[in-house]
């Protein structure tokens, strides 16, 4: 697909991945719209890139996906690509039985199916009647490496972004005789924001890449064409996925 020219929705915009997609796309000359739950996050990528437009948007709240629907609709007619990239990531004990899923949903208001997996599933399922219409449009589904092979650790965040993988192939499917592309993205280790509390606590030294690199690698294979772009290590994992499931698996989870 064409790298420039678009007008983009990225959800989850405002730091890490999203927001290097978009200040990335920005200087290839397309329009771009980012949302996130903090306005002073979005602020402040607004005060980065001041051409960015920003709306505040939980994506895991369907009355707040239909909103942002309609607000890019009736002020981007012309929005084309929509790359679902929001997510969180939690390490949940299910030896403790609820306790972790529980606590996570009071104290980060979030919870890791209905924001990493629902939103993205929802959102494709607003924006496709739009993109439809389109001469070239694209959904670009941000997963990982860890969809292919799991820390057990982070069993929910794993599973979710597994599904993205099964759903990226299906709407790919659904949508061969359209004009809308489907790809997926998978991240190796990215230096974010993404739950950077775990990572400590867990002893995780590897701060990953920038995520500067996995934005560079994403318009490369999104001008490819390439259906699934996997980024630095997440090539191995994708691959060991098929080949070396038990060794890599424990490998990685000790
Ligand atoms: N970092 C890695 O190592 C890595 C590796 C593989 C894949 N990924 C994936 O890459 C994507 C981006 O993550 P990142 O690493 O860039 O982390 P990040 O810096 O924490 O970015 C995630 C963004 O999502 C937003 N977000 C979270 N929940 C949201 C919600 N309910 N509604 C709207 N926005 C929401 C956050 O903003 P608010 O909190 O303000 O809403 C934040 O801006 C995620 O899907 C992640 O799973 C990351």
């Amino acid at each position: 697909m064409k790298v420039s020219g678009n007008t983009i929705l990225i959800t989850g915009g405002a730091t890490g991945i999203g927001l290097a997609l978009a200040e990335l796309f920005l200087s290839k000359g397309n329009e771009v719209i980012i949302c996130a739950r903090t306005s002073e996050n979005l602020q402040k990528a607004k005060d980065r890139l001041p051409k960015l437009h920003t709306m505040k948007c939980d994506v895991s709240k369907e009355s707040e996906r239909e909103k942002l629907h309609e607000w890019v609709i009736s002020n981007f007619p012309e929005m084309n690509v929509l790359i679902n990239n929001a997510g969180i990531q939690r390490m949940i004990d299910l030896r403790k039985g609820p306790d972790d899923l529980l606590r996570h949903l009071k104290e980060d208001c979030g919870d890791e199916i209905d924001i990493n997996f629902k939103a993205y599933v929802y959102l494709a399922a607003h924006f496709i009647p739009d993109l439809i219409k389109k001469k070239e449009a694209a959904i670009v589904n941000v997963s990982s490496g860890l969809g292919f092979i799991p820390i057990a650790s982070m069993p929910v965040y794993c599973a979710t972004k597994s599904a993205i993988h099964s759903f990226s192939v299906s709407l790919r499917h659904q949508l061969k005789d359209t004009s809308i592309r489907v790809f997926e993205v998978i991240p190796p280790t990215v230096n974010t924001e993404l739950d950077k509390g775990a990572r400590a606590r867990r002893g995780q030294t590897d701060r990953g890449i920038p995520a500067e690199v996995v934005a560079k690698a994403t318009l490369a294979g999104l001008e490819k064409d390439e259906s699934e772009i996997a980024v630095g290590m997440a090539q191995g994992l994708r691959a060991g996925s098929r080949d070396n499931f038990e060794q890599i698996f424990s490998r990685m989870n000790g």
